[in-house]
């Protein structure tokens, strides 16, 4: 938890973005069960929640009156049961005192607090719940139907919200930083111990242990896998075999809760095949040209395209393209093997805010979502600003349904060299991400080591 006056000041200056038309409701999460009621998954705090109120715990509520400014938390102090078997706790009026808040009521006074303030003709606003258990709470407290809750939700907060969120705070990127450090110690024990014939789910716990002994938890479930081709593969089930690439992307969630996002790749074997290391020195070429043009003023989609060059420009090298890397870019060819974006925005949240909708975070009104292939997967899109954080993970990857299906379609058959690519349908992906915060002139790596991203780096890393 930072200082009470960094929430203090958060509320404020939301407050002044939000002039005075009704109340802002927050709901912090509760716990939510496992396989029986009391058996439950490790708590995760909701991020803007724990960004205006900075409170760590389950089943609080926060209301802000815009009219007079005055904040109530909403929670329960504890009972000797919960004592028993939680340990003391202190109380709720503590609790929002910890963070700047005079005023505090049990839970069971907020449907009063809403429902007297609906009376009255006001506004409530509220941001798209996300989770089963608040969208019930919300139905219940506001009426509201499931379907409309997302079309519900208050733009003008969710752009207050983002506006106040997406400009890291020095206390933040410290702590970014620090999440990018156990990022870095989780990649780099399993790029130091990963041996031919160890199981992929060994390396996967391995770096869960390292993210839960320096902070909260990986940030995301970890992508570990040697058909690095499926983007999000979560399947962990083979050995580490000879001739292929593994891929992981993983990060860790501080105990603040601020994230890293990292993707390294290498092969299995810790020996590069020629056809790898051409692979990789065109998408960490891609990377690296991410980091060093990222800068206040172009917008993140421009960086993007500059980076799909790259990639296009590479495979066109190879011969697995054809035609001019411009031409090819502006048609979308290179998304059949990049069929994601470059990054995304990253905090309190892996992707940060995505819970608002994507659009509200990534782009603006100076610059919509694409609906080409491949760009419309980029997430972020709008202009950078300093305090921005975001990630770099171009990627290059062979999936054979794709290839199959452009190719019987004859989609950008101009520009790919179909029949070449047969041979790479055992190839896998490669994918390569940094984080980075843009500066006032620039951008600079979040961490203190940037992991290895040459062919020689990952060799000497792996000790090959
Ligand atoms: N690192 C996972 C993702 O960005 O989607
Ligand atoms: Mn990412």
């Amino acid at each position: 938890m930072f200082s009470k006056e960094v929430y203090v000041n958060r509320r404020a200056r939301l407050l002044q973005l939000m002039g005075n038309d009704g109340v802002v409701l927050f709901l912090g999460n509760s716990e939510a069960s496992c396989n029986y009621p009391s058996n439950t998954y490790r708590f995760r705090q909701d991020s803007t929640f724990r960004y205006f109120f900075g409170l760590e715990d389950p089943d609080f509520a926060a209301v802000i009156d815009l009219e007079s400014g005055n904040e109530t938390v909403f929670g329960n102090d504890v009972t000797m049961d919960d004592i028993i078997w939680m340990g003391p706790q202190p109380t709720v009026a503590e609790k929002a005192s910890s963070v700047g808040v005079s005023c505090s009521k049990p839970f069971s006074d907020l449907g009063k607090v809403l429902s007297d303030a609906l009376k009255s003709g006001r506004r409530i606003h509220f941001l798209p719940p996300y989770r089963s258990v608040n969208k019930i709470l919300l139905n219940e407290l506001l009426g509201i139907p499931f379907a409309e809750m997302k079309a519900g939700a208050s733009e003008k907060l969710i752009k207050a919200c983002v506006s106040l969120r997406e400009i890291k705070e020095e206390c933040e990127i410290a702590e970014i930083d620090h999440a990018c450090n156990i990022g870095y110690a989780m990649h780099m024990t399993v790029m130091r111990m990963a041996k031919l014939g160890m199981r992929e789910q060994e390396l996967v716990g391995v770096m869960e242990g390292i993210s839960i002994s320096e902070g909260l938890m990986p940030s995301f479930p970890i992508i570990l896998s040697q058909r690095g081709e499926t983007l999000h593969n979560h399947n962990h089930n083979l050995d580490l075999e000879d001739g292929r690439m593994l891929l992981i992307d993983a990060g860790a969630e501080a105990n603040s809760g601020y994230a890293s996002d990292f993707t390294r790749t290498f092969p299995s074997s810790g020996k590069f095949t020629q056809r790898q290391k051409d692979i990789y020195t065109i998408v960490a070429t891609a990377n690296q040209l991410g980091v060093d043009m990222s800068a206040p003023g172009l917008t993140y989609r421009e960086v993007h395209l500059a980076c799909s060059k790259v990639l296009a420009q590479g495979l066109i090298n190879l011969g697995l393209m054809k035609g001019n890397a411009d031409d090819a870019v502006a048609a979308g060819a290179h998304a059949l093997f990049m069929p994601h974006g470059l990054g995304h925005q990253m905090g309190l949240d892996v992707h940060d805010m995505e819970d608002y909708g994507e659009n509200f975070v990534g782009y603006d009104d100076k610059i919509s979502r694409s609906s080409q292939f491949g760009l419309a997967s980029l997430r972020m899109g709008k202009e950078l600003r300093p305090g921005h954080v975001v990630t770099v993970e171009p990627g290059c990857y062979f999936i054979p349904a794709l290839i199959e299906k452009w190719k019987s379609e004859g989609t950008c058959r101009d520009f790919i060299n179909f029949d070449r690519l047969k041979d790479f349908y055992d190839f896998g992906g490669i994918r390569i991400e940094d984080d980075i915060l843009i500066t006032q002139s620039g951008a600079r790596l979040l961490g203190n080591r940037r992991l290895p991203n040459t062919p020689d780096s990952v060799k000497e890393a792996m000790n090959r």
